[in-house]
Formats: C-alpha cells, structure tokens, sequence
C-alpha cells in the first residue's frame, strides 16, 4: 500500500540536533526533505548517510540557505515551496553558540550572533508562516512549524548572555507566532533542551542533565507527529526547575550559574 507522503524543511540543514529529528520522522512514514543550509551539498551528504537504512526511498534535496541574508528569506523560501513543497512539518535549527563570549564579544560578533540566532531565524519564520498558511491553495493542512530554542533562553547569564539573548528572542517570536496562528491548522513547537552533545558543544564540561540529539529528536518527532505544539523541555525535568531557577533572587542564581 502506498504511503501517505509526508515532508519536512530543515533550515539549518547541517544541525545535528536537526538531522537526528529529520531521521526520526523518516522512521515514522516521512519521505520528503528539504535543507536549507550554508553548504547545502554537505547537508544532503550528511541526511543521505543517516537515512541509508531507511527501508523506503526518500526525496531529498538542499538549496543555499543563510539566516543572516535576510532581505533573500521571502523569495528562496517561496521557490522551495512551489518546488518541493507542501511541508507537513518547518523545522528551525539554525544557531551559533560562542559559550564563554559575552563582554569579551567585539559588537559586530554581537549583532552578527543576533542575526543568525535570532533576526535571521525570526525573519525566515515570517516567511514560513506566510507560505504555510498559502501552499494547498490557502489550505495550510495540519502543518507544524518547529522551533529550537534553548534553555538558555529562560535566564541570561554572565558566560553566554548574548546566546541568551538571542534564544530568548526567538523564543518570545515564537510564542506570539503560536497564539497567532490559532485556528489555521499551522501549530508551532518550541523545543528548548539543556545541554546536548553536539560539535556545538565538542570541548565544553557537559552541564547536569546533559543528553544527546537522538535523546531531543525521540521527543519532537512524537510531537510532530502528534501535531502537538507548545513548549517542550529536554529532559522534561528541566521545566520544572528552570520555572524555580529564573525566580532565584540574583545573587543566589550568580552563585548557581557560575562560570558556566
Ligand atoms: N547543542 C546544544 O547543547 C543545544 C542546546 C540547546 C539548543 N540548541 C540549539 O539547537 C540548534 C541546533 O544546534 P546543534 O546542537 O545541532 O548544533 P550544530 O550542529 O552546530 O547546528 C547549528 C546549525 O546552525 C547552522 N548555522 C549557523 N549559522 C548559520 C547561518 N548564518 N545560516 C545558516 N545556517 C547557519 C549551522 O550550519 P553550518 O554547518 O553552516 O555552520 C548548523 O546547521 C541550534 O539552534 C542551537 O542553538 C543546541
């Protein structure tokens, strides 16, 4: 019997966390993938090798991506839809890290961690939202739009604020693009995991809880293919003690937060 096709968009098409999701739906009947990325031959290389074992063959394909040229969003996303489009599901795994940078940052490292974290992502997601809404003849279907964001976005501190910062912008635009779309059949997941082993954090002291991108995408594939959205913390644990640890009187979550 046929498969229903299922597709998905990964923006930040080489992201670890990102590919182990796009796996993970591949093992739930998605076989439609696109990549948006800064070198998209290395993106599809990379899903290629992960989903060698997957027994039906999937379409894939990746286009040139970058989240800080923001004035291209509109029209490359627009092009990808009408090629390769519908998309069950948006996934937003664009980041830049720079742990252990904030007052030692130059204010262009700053502005550009901004873009490519937040205004770049928040941007493209505009665009996204728009072309949900309009692909199937204004029919956007039950389509998810998923958002990663970080548990970094829950309190700024003095090792990465600028990280932060940027999380917790997209994190915000994210929430409102949630309640905004209410009622058009586009739900948005917010992922916000804890430290996870990725070459993003290669060389860092892994902080308690620490898990692993098979650990995060385990959990946003259930949701999406659910189409469940709101926020979900990796580990879920992590919700209820960052709910007390954004409350600590300052001084106290100094101490807490450390160095780290
Ligand atoms: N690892 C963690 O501990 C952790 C925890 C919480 C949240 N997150 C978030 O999870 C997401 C995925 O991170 P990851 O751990 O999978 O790390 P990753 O493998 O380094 O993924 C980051 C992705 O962002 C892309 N990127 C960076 N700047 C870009 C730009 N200007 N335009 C387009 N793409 C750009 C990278 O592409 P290139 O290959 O071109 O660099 C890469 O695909 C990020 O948003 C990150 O902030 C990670």
């Amino acid at each position: 019997m046929l498969q229903p096709r299922k597709s998905a968009l990964l923006l930040g098409g080489t992201s670890e966390i990102g590919l182990e999701i796009l796996a993970a739906l591949a093992a739930q009947g998605y076989n439609r993938f696109s990549l948006g990325a800064r070198e998209p031959e290395t993106a599809l290389a990379s899903l290629t090798a992960r989903l060698r074992s997957t027994a039906q063959e999937p379409s894939m394909h990746s286009f040139r991506w970058d989240a800080t040229e923001i004035a291209s969003h509109q029209s490359v996303l627009a092009e990808v839809f009408v090629e390769h489009g519908p998309f069950d599901a948006v996934i937003c795994a664009v980041g830049a890290l720079g742990h252990h940078a904030g007052l030692t940052m130059a204010p262009t490292e700053v502005a550009a961690m901004i873009a490519t974290n937040a205004s770049g992502p928040c941007a493209a997601l505009a665009a996204v939202a728009d072309l949900l809404t309009n692909q199937r003849s204004g029919d956007p279907g039950r389509s998810l739009i998923v958002v990663i964001s970080s548990v970094a976005a829950a309190r700024a501190r003095k090792s990465n604020f600028v990280y932060g910062a940027s999380k917790s912008c997209l994190d915000a635009y994210a929430q409102g693009l949630r309640d905004a779309c209410v009622g058009s059949g586009i739900e948005v997941l917010i992922l916000r995991p804890g430290f996870v082993r990725t070459r993003m954090t290669a060389g860092l002291a892994p902080a308690p809880m620490a898990t692993t991108p098979e650990v995060v995408a385990a959990a946003a594939a259930k949701a999406i293919v659910n189409h469940r959205g709101g926020v979900l913390w990796i580990p879920a644990r992590l919700g209820p003690l960052m709910a007390i640890l954004r409350n600590l009187p300052i001084g106290l979550w100094r101490r807490v937060a450390g160095d780290r």
